[in-house]
């Protein structure tokens, strides 16, 4: 099998994309990302000599690069997105482009190609937010996003299920709830709280912390996409999530107690405007149909990835000084 995996570059492709080429030695993948702020070539050092492993750095809605890209390809994975919401509420232009007219230009390039096989990487955010004790979110929950961001990544789902119904393509989609683990970008929850405390910097939890979130390890949702893109059935939707509902202040606690330092570090700072309450995904359809459910656990899960900031230092110093852009601006141009 030929992938196209777009955004490989950054936290959950990147982890998607050595997933792929570490279980299925046969397999070739083209990681197409544009290398913004939050794509990382970092993140792909271990694999990047791998010979049926090829990255080209490029725009989704470039349609010309696309459209030669996908003519070769049998599958299309499109992790590609800006991903972070308080970013959408600062700016949402960029969102609105790769998000949205990004993968649009991706549905007409596989469409063109004949109907190539494409699997949407998106979000349980489309769905709006929870108040406690309301049932998750499952497949058949109507859209109600809430954000630049959310509203974006629902724009890009009805276009990929427009594309299914009008023209036939073969299409899945994923919503999942909240990642961590490994090369999250540190601007995110985890990434952010831990790397300031290695840095022995105070940690900027928002409102009160009673905002609740679903989290899944990284590489459980890795393997919901290979389940998904291999068994999945054409032009179904799968809700993926980790069947651990957190408060953001025992996520913040449980980061202090594995670092060992106590709540002072903790900042209560302006709560984000509009922000979502709770998310809570229902992931029976994919464990019934496909059998598929969460592996890692989350004292695992949040053990692993302290432990990987900390064995990993001088990733996330390089990004956090600004270092890093300057490796492609070497090798790529501005
Ligand atoms: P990320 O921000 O870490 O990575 C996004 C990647 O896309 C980067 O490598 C970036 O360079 C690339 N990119 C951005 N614009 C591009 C463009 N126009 N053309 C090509 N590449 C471009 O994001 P992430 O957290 O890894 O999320 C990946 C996908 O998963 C997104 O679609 C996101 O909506 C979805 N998702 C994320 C989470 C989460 O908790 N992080 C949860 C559910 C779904
Ligand atoms: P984030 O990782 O940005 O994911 P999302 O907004 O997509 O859920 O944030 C997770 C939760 O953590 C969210 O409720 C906002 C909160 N948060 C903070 O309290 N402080 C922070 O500095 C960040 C980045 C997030």
């Amino acid at each position: 099998m030929k992938l196209l995996i777009t955004g490989g570059a950054g936290f959950i492709g990147s982890n998607f994309v050595r997933h792929i080429l570490n279980k299925y030695p046969d397999y070739q993948v083209i990681n197409l990302d544009l290398l913004t702020y939050a794509g990382n070539l970092e993140n792909l050092r271990d694999i990047e000599k791998n010979q049926n492993y090829q990255f080209v750095k490029g725009d989704i809605a470039d349609k010309k690069l696309v459209g030669d890209l996908v003519k070769d390809v049998d599958v299309i994975v499109n992790f590609a997105a800006e991903s972070h919401v308080d970013r959408s509420i600062l700016d949402s232009a960029a969102f609105i482009r790769t998000n949205v007219v990004g993968t649009h230009n991706l549905l007409e390039a596989a469409k063109n190609a004949g109907g190539k096989r494409f699997h949407h990487v998106s979000t349980d955010e489309v769905f709006g937010h929870l108040e406690p004790g309301d049932p998750a979110f499952n497949e058949s929950t109507p859209y109600a996003p809430r954000s630049p961001y959310s509203a974006s990544k629902a724009a890009s789902d009805h276009l990929v299920r427009a594309y299914f119904h009008t023209f036939g393509l073969p299409v899945t989609i994923s919503n999942c709830s909240n990642n961590y683990g490994p090369f999250q970008f540190p601007e995110k929850l985890h990434g952010l709280f831990i790397t300031n405390l290695l840095e022995g910097k105070k940690i900027p939890v928002y409102g009160d912390g009673t905002q609740v979130r679903d989290w899944l390890f990284v590489e459980d949702h890795c393997g919901a996409i290979d389940k998904i893109i291999h068994d999945g059935k054409i032009g179904e939707t799968y809700c993926v999530g980790g069947d651990c509902e957190k408060p953001n202040i025992g996520i913040t606690r449980k980061i202090l107690e594995i670092l060992g330092k106590d709540e002072e570090m903790i900042e209560y700072v302006k709560d984000r405007p509009g922000h979502d309450r709770r998310y809570a995904i229902n992931f029976g359809k994919i464990k019934r149909e496909l059998g598929w459910e969460p592996k890692t656990d989350f004292d695992t899960g949040m053990k692993k990835t302290v432990e990987w900031y900390q064995a990993n230092e001088a990733w996330w110093r390089d990004i956090k000084s600004g270092e890093y852009l300057k490796y492609y601006e070497k090798q790529y141009g501005k």
